[in-house]
């Protein structure tokens, strides 16, 4: 009787921190600032990476652009694969529990769209079609740029 207790508390346990790790899975560690963007609160090395991420975007982005106007598909392929879903594996779960549900969303959006340009650059498809890609992924950056800041803790 005394393990059956022992196991049902261990349980009810396991739920409560299942539920509670949920819980900031999909809100995150966020402040609202009164007529502000809301803010994602980071330890400062955390804010350092996404930052240096969003920098990797913003090469990618130009690296794409440059390669379509040169006519260059190699370097289309190789910028948008830098910021693909391969750059945001290592992120550890600790920060992506901070991160909120849809700044994840919109944010794994764009780097699987990179990987999607990337393939369409190999494939040969035209220019237009991977520009027309590019435009519709940076709507992405604009929302969530309207949406949220990051502080540090
Ligand atoms: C999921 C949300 C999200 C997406 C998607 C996103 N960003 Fe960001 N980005 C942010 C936030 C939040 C900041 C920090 C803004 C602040 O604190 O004021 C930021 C900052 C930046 C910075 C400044 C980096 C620095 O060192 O200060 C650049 C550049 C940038 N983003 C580029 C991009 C580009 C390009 C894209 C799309 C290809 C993109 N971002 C998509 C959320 C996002």
């Amino acid at each position: 009787m005394k393990t059956n207790k022992f196991a049902i508390f261990a349980v009810v346990l396991w739920v409560v921190s299942a539920l509670v790790f949920g819980w900031f899975f999909v809100k995150g560690n966020t402040a609202a600032i009164e007529g502000q963007r809301d803010a994602i609160v980071l330890q400062p090395a955390e804010r350092e990476l996404v930052l240096l991420e969003m920098r990797g975007l913003l090469i990618s982005t130009q690296g794409i652009l440059a390669g379509l106007d040169k006519k260059d598909m190699a370097q289309v392929a190789q910028s948008a694969r830098a910021s693909g879903m391969a750059s945001a594996a290592d992120v550890n779960p600790a920060l992506m529990s901070k991160l909120p549900m849809s700044f994840k969303e919109l944010g794994m959006g764009v780097h699987h769209a990179m990987d999607e340009i990337a393939q369409d650059a190999e494939a040969g498809k035209p220019s237009a079609d991977i520009l027309n890609k590019l435009s519709n992924t940076l709507t992405s950056c604009v929302a969530c740029h309207a949406a949220w800041q990051l502080k540090s803790e």
